[in-house]
């Protein structure tokens, strides 16, 4: 049976909100009140599966195809949002690719594809985003690498490192009517069709000696989101690896 559905806070875009630690970030704001502008670019049935979940919460979710890769559709994405959610008030730029390549092994594809996803498409959205939005905010979904140079993951790495730049430079530029703050997190889960053991083996060299999981990534974006003198912060949700 649908719960009670109470005056909602505003509403939420999630990018590659369909599955994983987006999933559970659009499930989250959903429980928190707002309504969800659910975004997904392949996986479709994930996609309906968690709207459902968000509906089934008494709050309106709507699903949003869109490749970030590419700059036109990117473009379109928060005007057709704005016309199913005019109060749209949260954007959280979630979405990414996990690519290994070194510098020397990086092609011109997998290097832009990290970059428009990382921060040509957050930059763009929150522009969009920012265009008569009198009081909201964004959260970047970093990486605690932007804090360390991981050379065997060059593009992603400089990419977030892009970002959580753009998350500065937006947090002074957008206030006072937007609040721009980032979250990194550590070992939560292991890529699309890895394995959690290699996580939880290389997690004994952490200051936690332990992964995390979705709930912490969570818990940090509703802080953000809930402290109204917070901007341009970036909050490490690693277990120390930033350390
Ligand atoms: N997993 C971790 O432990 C970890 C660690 C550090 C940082 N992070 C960061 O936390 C966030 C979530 O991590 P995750 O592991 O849950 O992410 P993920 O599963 O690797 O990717 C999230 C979503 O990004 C979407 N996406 C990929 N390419 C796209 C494109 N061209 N256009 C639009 N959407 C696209 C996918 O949507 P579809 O499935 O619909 O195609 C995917 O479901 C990411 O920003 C990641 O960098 C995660």
């Amino acid at each position: 049976m649908m719960a009670f559905m109470s005056t909602s806070k505003g509403a939420a875009l999630v990018t590659g909100g369909a599955r994983r630690i987006g999933a559970a970030i659009a499930l989250a704001l959903a429980q928190h009140g707002y309504d969800v502008a659910l975004h997904f670019h392949t996986s479709v049935e994930p996609a309906q599966r968690t709207a459902k979940e968000i509906t089934g919460l008494g709050r309106r979710c709507r699903v949003f195809r869109c490749d970030l890769n590419d700059h036109d559709e990117t473009a379109a994405l928060i005007p057709s949002v704005r016309e199913q959610f005019p109060r749209l008030n949260v954007l959280v730029n979630n979405a990414s690719v996990f690519e290994p390549a070194t510098l020397r092994a990086t092609g011109r594809d997998l290097f832009e594809r990290h970059f428009n996803i990382h921060f040509r498409a957050p930059f763009f959205l929150t522009q969009a985003f920012a265009e008569g939005c009198s009081a909201g905010q964004v959260i970047n979904i970093l990486d605690t690498r932007v804090r360390a140079s991981d050379p065997r993951h060059a593009a992603y790495t400089l990419s977030k490192k892009a970002l959580l730049e753009l998350t500065r430079m937006a947090a002074r530029e957008l206030g006072p009517a937007i609040r721009v703050n980032g979250v990194a997190p550590g070992m939560i889960l292991p890529p699309p069709g890895g394995v959690v053991d290699e996580l939880e083996r290389r997690s004994a060299g952490l200051p936690l000696k332990r992964i995390g999981d979705t709930a912490n990534v969570v818990a940090a974006v509703l802080f953000l989101i809930d402290n109204p003198f917070v901007t341009g912060e970036c909050v490490y949700v690693d277990g120390g690896e930033h350390l």
